[in-house]
């Protein structure tokens, strides 16, 4: 057992070396290199975070393990290594991808993610699970950021390990990644745990922006503070970082992060025409029904007022409207 822990990060940290040393200094490592410059990820993020590269090979780091003599079984069921199914020999899992070890809250590597170069599918390749690397348990860069978060009292949650790697070029090093939009209970708590406040900083699309109100749920249920990084729509932290630069992401994103309930003003707006009379209406519902949920009378008299400001409506109508809601709840 604990021979296989021992393989099992030995193998991920030794990968991670490889991979890294392929991408800073080989000819094969070119493309890659030229792809990461591109991106902007300086020498010292590369360095930083371990970013590598898997070369297109089928049998590169294979022979590597074997040489070093890692046992083979061992390094399939970590999920370095993959098994070809018809002779059972085994193959490189990560071809052709730039790399990015994952950690533990501990610092071991556990897993990699693997994205292609350019356009390919999937995009993303991670590890298969197993049981050191379990996605819903894995915060991105939580080792390195947990002292800065605790001195800031406060983290800022990202949807990737790219976002994680921009921020901290624009000076945001309390930052860390869930591996997608997901967030789970285990997570929650670990934040919680280290920090009083946080800031949700995920992808403007759909399934970024509907991840975004849950997981805020989440968070505030747990007892943090939350506030919202939103992006224009069609940009995610790294887009917002390539084009405006590290210092605006720093000023208008972070520096103007919205209260849960100014985003959620914003949010129940998508896709809606104001100007229609009965899509107003329903606006108007929601966010009646959104600021019922609030405990302090000070906060639900600040939202009806901008409310009844915004629309043109008695502030009287809406308390009382509101009230009904409230009641309609119990
Ligand atoms: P996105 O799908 O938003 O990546 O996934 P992206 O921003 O388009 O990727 P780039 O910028 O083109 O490189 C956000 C994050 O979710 C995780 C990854 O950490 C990724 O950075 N993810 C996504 C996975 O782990 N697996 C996936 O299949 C997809
Ligand atoms: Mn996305
Ligand atoms: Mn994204
Ligand atoms: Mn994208
Ligand atoms: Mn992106």
């Amino acid at each position: 057992k604990n021979d296989t822990l021992k393989y099992w990060y030995g193998g991920h940290e030794i990968a991670a070396k490889l991979f890294h040393h392929i991408l800073t200094v080989s000819e094969e490592g070119k493309g890659a290199r030229e792809y990461l410059r591109k991106r902007g990820f300086t020498k010292e993020v590369i360095d930083r975070f371990q970013i590598g590269y898997a070369p297109n090979s089928w049998d590169f780091l294979t022979n590597f393990l074997e040489k070093r003599k890692f046992p083979i079984e061992e390094m399939v069921a970590c999920g370095l290594l993959s098994i070809r199914e018809f002779d059972q020999k085994p193959f490189d899992r990560f071809r052709d991808r730039i790399m990015f070890p994952i950690w533990n809250k501990s610092g071991d590597i556990i897993a990699f993610g693997g994205r292609v170069l350019n356009e390919g599918n999937p995009k993303y390749l991670n590890s298969p699970e197993s049981t050191v690397f379990n996605k819903s348990e894995t915060l991105y860069y939580y080792h390195k950021a947990r002292q800065n978060i605790r001195k800031k009292n406060e983290v800022v949650l990202f949807e990737g390990y790219v976002d994680v790697i921009s921020a901290w070029r624009a000076g945001i090093e309390n930052g860390v990644a869930t591996l997608g939009t997901a967030l789970t209970e285990t997570q929650t708590k670990l934040l919680r745990r280290t920090s009083d406040n946080i800031i949700l900083c995920y992808d403007s699309d759909n399934a970024g922006q509907n991840a975004t109100l849950k997981n805020a749920a989440m968070l505030e249920a747990a007892g943090m503070k939350v506030r919202i990084g939103k992006l224009p729509d069609g940009f995610d932290p790294d887009d917002y970082i390539q084009k405006n630069g590290p210092e605006r992401f720093n000023q208008d994103i972070i520096g103007q992060s919205l209260t849960l309930m100014a985003f959620k003003f914003q949010y129940y707006r998508r896709g809606r025409n104001l100007q229609d009379e009965g899509q107003k209406l329903d606006y108007i519902q929601q966010i009646l029904t959104e600021i019922s949920k609030l405990t302090r009378a000070v906060e639900r008299d600040h939202y009806l007022r901008q409310l009844a400001d915004e629309f043109s409506i008695s502030l009287e109508a809406l308390k009382q409207e509101q009230i009904q809601i409230f009641k309609g709840r119990k």
